[in-house]
């Protein structure tokens, strides 16, 4: 039975790509598409190729080892090659890696080293009589550039070793070269005002930089280093964690999050930590990488043509990814900003699937040239929505259509217009449906007047259906008409109208956020509730006193003093109050709780953790998330945790739910 032909077809266009992506990526050092995009790619022409061997030829990506040097270097053999390592994105493939492991190892325990997979550049440092004599890429795995000059810019590759060790004089270590985040943010900032391209990520700014022909150039763009291997280690060394502490200590940048794991179970508990705590590193990483700790184990266990046998990249889901622009659309904010929204064709990004990526404004979209059409590189972020990085221009067609911004608010037709010196174009037409209805979604929201159910859909259906006009209205609702709208039963209505009717009582400074003042943030909104107590007289505030409190600035304190001059706004103040929403700080109560400090444990009834953390600290207490001999007391709810105990075994004063209400004087 031969291959059928759209097997052929398909395994015909999986090369093809590949190759042209490895040439994107290795010899332009400017990829069009994601590194997870890659891989997919590769996986499948791996698989295709293991299902029908007879269709593998010489010429296949994956019967290679690497690809095209670039050639304006002098080129490097490597005398042991730099292989790569063997990717996956999800946790039953760790384990099937070490099953594998074990099962090659005969069943014996095997330990593992987890590192961060720095996002960089690879590169070799060759060290004669413990001197740096030579430095490389990896290129295509046996030939590389030769970047020493480049190389020894960065101030943390050592030039001498710090050891007199006759074993450690000759060797040759392996590591990343990348770009921290705020060096790169920096330079893209430089490159615009001199209107040079921008780099997407820092990986390719790196690469990028390492490239280039003049090393003063390189000294400014503020690379670094972090090494993790060496190629031969002496035979006295043991395991791969003491090697990382002997590279530390002859001199070399090792990174700091480095973890032994007893288990797979433990690497991959470390690798779950990550995933949150990337983001607060001032540098990118991929992923991480799972090394088998013992140096005897790792040669039994020996490498692939590729990569080794001992190790995997256990990568994060990927950020980034290509789609398409159908559309761009505009999406009206709750103070009128007008938002040109990019509709794209549904694509998996970091683990959800996206269809819409904000294009921020008109001058962004002209920067960036995206016409409607365009093939885009997308990227999400620490931001919720995501972006667009760049367009791909190689893939234009010339159907593609420029964006034009309207004359008219697509909402309400209201007119749009650009205040000088502002970015952004506006609604002013303050009854807008688009307007009323974001200003509610704020209002509702967790950290403004929480109100637990009122979601974006039920919203646009009480603003369609005229039941609200703003947000003054939600307390005057009808229980019988909410029960009426699309998915609404008569428990969910319940539910809805207790969420309304708790939410009278929030904190000053979550009424003031609530409010959706113009640049008045939940933090301004805290000094501004700490300071006047209540509406009333925070609406009497003249500009002057505003502007002279620390934290407000000129530009909030014109905007609150607008938002009380405005009528309507006073209107919606009034139907806040008449419904019983509270507007001034219980002075009466404040400071009680002063110098005192709590810790929550087990579920109370009537209320969150998190609201009775707030009742503390609006009392003037504090509070933990941990019991320490500075803990005053310990409120114990249903089925106490740990700390319990560790209270009890301080001699920390515990209380109970009614103590505490009783303390606050609720009960
Ligand atoms: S160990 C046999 N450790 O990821 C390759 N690599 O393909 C040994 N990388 O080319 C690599 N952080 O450039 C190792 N902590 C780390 C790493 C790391 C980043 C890079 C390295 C390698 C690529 C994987």
């Amino acid at each position: 039975m031969g291959v059928p032909e759209h097997i052929k077809k398909e395994v015909e266009k999986l090369r093809k790509e590949i190759h042209y992506h490895n040439y994107r990526y290795y010899v332009l050092n400017d990829p069009v598409i994601s590194d997870y995009e890659y891989d997919q790619l590769v996986k499948r022409l791996e698989e295709l190729e293991r299902q029908y061997p007879e269709l593998i030829t010489p010429d296949s990506p994956t019967q290679r080892i690497g690809e095209e040097i670039t050639g304006e270097f002098p080129t490097v053999e490597h005398r042991i090659p730099m292989l790569s390592l063997d990717n996956t994105y999800n946790e039953e493939e760790v384990r099937d890696f070490d099953r594998r492991v074990k099962k090659l190892l005969g069943d014996e325990p095997v330990e593992y080293v987890v590192e961060l997979k720095i996002d960089g550049v690879a590169v070799s440092l060759r060290y004669e009589k413990g001197k740096f004599v030579q430095g490389s890429t990896r290129g295509n795995g046996k030939i590389g550039d030769d970047i020493t000059s480049n190389l020894k810019t960065i101030k943390t590759v050592p030039l001498v070793l710090l050891t007199d060790d006759p074993d450690l004089q000759n060797i040759e270590v392996r590591g990343e070269v990348y770009m921290p985040k705020h060096e790169f943010e920096r330079m893209n900032r430089e490159r615009e005002e001199e209107g040079l391209p921008l780099f997407a990520n820092p990986r390719n700014a790196a690469a990028g930089t390492l490239k280039l022909q003049d090393p003063k150039e390189v000294a400014k763009r503020g690379l670094d280093i972090f090494v993790h291997t060496v190629a031969e280690f002496p035979e006295k060394v043991k395991t791969h964690y003491e090697a990382l502490q002997i590279l530390k200590d002859i001199g070399f940048k090792v990174s700091p999050y480095v973890k032994l794991c007893k288990n797979i179970d433990e690497a991959i508990e470390y690798f779950n930590e990550w995933v949150d705590r990337r983001d607060s590193l001032p540098f990118e990483i991929d992923g991480m990488v799972l090394k088998v700790n013992s140096f005897d184990q790792q040669r039994r266990l020996g490498t692939t043509i590729k990569s080794p046998r001992y190790a995997i990249a256990y990568k994060f889901p990927a950020r980034q990814a290509t789609t398409r622009i159908k559309d761009i659309v505009l999406q009206v904010g709750r103070t009128g900003v007008v938002t040109p929204v990019a509709v794209l064709d549904p694509v998996h990004l970091s683990g959800t699937i996206v269809s819409r990526a904000t294009l921020h404004n008109e001058d962004e979209i002209k920067r960036k040239d995206i016409r409607i059409g365009d093939w885009v590189i997308v990227e999400k972020g620490g931001e919720i929505i995501p972006k667009v990085v760049k367009v791909i221009k190689d893939k234009r067609t010339g159907e593609e259509k420029e964006f034009r911004m309207p004359e008219k608010c697509p909402v309400c037709g209201g007119k749009l217009v650009r205040e000088e010196g502002e970015v952004a174009w506006r609604c002013i037409n303050v009854s807008c449906p688009a307007q009323i209805k974001r200003s509610i979604q704020h209002f509702a929201s967790r950290n403004a007047m929480d109100i637990e159910g009122l979601g974006p859909s039920l919203i646009d259906q009480l603003v369609d259906k005229g039941l609200v006009k703003d947000y003054g209205d939600l307390y005057y609702l009808d229980p019988k008409e909410v029960a009426k709208l699309e998915r609404m039963g008569k428990k969910s209505t319940e539910n809805l109208m207790r969420a309304i009717e708790k939410s009278k009582t929030r904190p000053l400074a979550r009424l003031i956020f609530a409010l959706g003042i113009r640049h008045v943030g939940i933090h301004a909104a805290g000094i501004l509730a700490e300071r006047f107590k209540s509406i009333d007289k925070l609406k009497e505030a003249t500009f002057e006193e505003l502007a002279s409190i620390e934290g407000i600035g000129p530009i909030m304190a014109k905007s609150i003093v607008n938002f009380f001059r405005e009528k309507k706004n006073l209107e919606v103040l009034e139907k806040l109050r008449r419904a019983g929403v509270k507007m001034e700080e219980e002075e009466k109560k404040e400071g009680v709780l002063a110098g005192k400090t709590f810790v929550f444990t087990g579920a109370l009834s009537k209320y969150s953790r998190h609201e009775a953390q707030e009742k503390v600290i609006a009392l003037g207490g504090k509070v933990s998330s941990s019991v320490s001999r500075n803990t005053d007391y310990v409120v114990v709810g249903e089925n106490p945790g740990s700390k319990y105990e560790k209270a009890k075994k301080l001699g920390i004063k515990i209380i109970n739910e009614e103590e505490f209400l009783k303390m606050i004087g609720e009960a």
